[in-house]
């Protein structure tokens, strides 16, 4: 990174911003886009898309990631090689989709490192095609998370403060622990399966607005139904 005087913004480099973004001091952005977002203190963004109603917090550390829109994450967090749904909760000091460096090698630098210390080494250590790390929709990750390369957190899912995630864990379960481990889901079975019916994050941002009595507050049958119904009346066509 160049050198800059404290308070003041590097240019973004090679990057989409949106002229209504809220972009602070100090923050470096190179190959992305950012919509209608807040870009909080010395976050940095390399290569990611940021979502409209997306808050990125303070020290963030944001490379090749993706917020869907109305997602937030917390000050100090790492986040790499991962897409995130919309509406997701994303506390303070995470740490997600970091990927393992090859321990069977003499050298454990990866090739960036290599390169950047000795300026050699292209093709020299094999780039790994991890997948994704996946963090759904409607999502809850406690505090100082961290949940590894390619692992999948399924729609409406709640990762306790703490865990170290391994392995994926599916729609509306709790994990917590080191190694994380399912402890209970959010809801019962038939309930869990009519909400995946009703993918709330998916209709327009109005009638979100408007059913805000039901999506609040600790679910019912009534409420159940009523959301039912909504989801019933919002076409395909209207799924954002
Ligand atoms: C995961 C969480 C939501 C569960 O809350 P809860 O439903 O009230 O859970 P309970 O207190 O009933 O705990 C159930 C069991 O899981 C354990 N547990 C709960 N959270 C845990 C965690 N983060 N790590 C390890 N174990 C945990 C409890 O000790 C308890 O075990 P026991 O039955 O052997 O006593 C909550 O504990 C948590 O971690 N919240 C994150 C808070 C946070 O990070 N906030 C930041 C602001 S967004």
């Amino acid at each position: 990174m160049a050198q800059r005087k404290r308070g003041e913004n590097m240019e973004p480099m090679n990057s989409t911003i949106d002229p209504a973004a809220k972009v602070f001091k100090d923050t470096y952005i190179r190959d992305s886009i950012v919509g209608k977002a807040v870009i909080s203190d010395r976050a940095v963004l390399i290569n990611s898309v940021i979502g409209d109603k997306v808050e990125i917090g303070r020290d963030c550390n944001v490379v090749y990631a993706s917020f869907g829109f109305g997602s937030y994450i917390g000050n100090g967090s790492v986040i790499k090689f991962t897409r995130v749904g919309k509406y997701s909760n994303m506390s303070w000091h995470l740490s997600i989709g970091g990927s393992n460096h090859n321990y069977h090698a003499a050298c454990m630098y990866t090739e960036s490192w290599w390169k950047r210390t000795f300026g050699v080494g292209d093709g020299l250590i094999p780039v790994r095609e991890d997948a994704y790390t996946v963090i759904g929709n409607d999502t809850w990750i406690g505090a100082q998370a961290n949940i590894l390369r390619g692992v999948s957190i399924g729609d409406g899912a709640v990762i306790g403060a703490n865990a170290l995630v391994l392995h994926d864990v599916p729609p509306y379960a709790i994990a917590v622990g080191s190694p994380a481990k399912v402890i209970k889901y959010r809801f019962d079975e038939k309930t869990i399966e009519r909400l995946q019916g009703v993918r709330w994050w998916d209709w327009p941002i109005e009638t979100i607005r408007a059913a805000s009595e039901y999506l609040h507050g600790d679910l019912n049958e009534e409420k159940l139904r009523r959301l039912e119904a909504i989801a019933g009346q919002v076409s395909s066509d209207e799924r954002t």
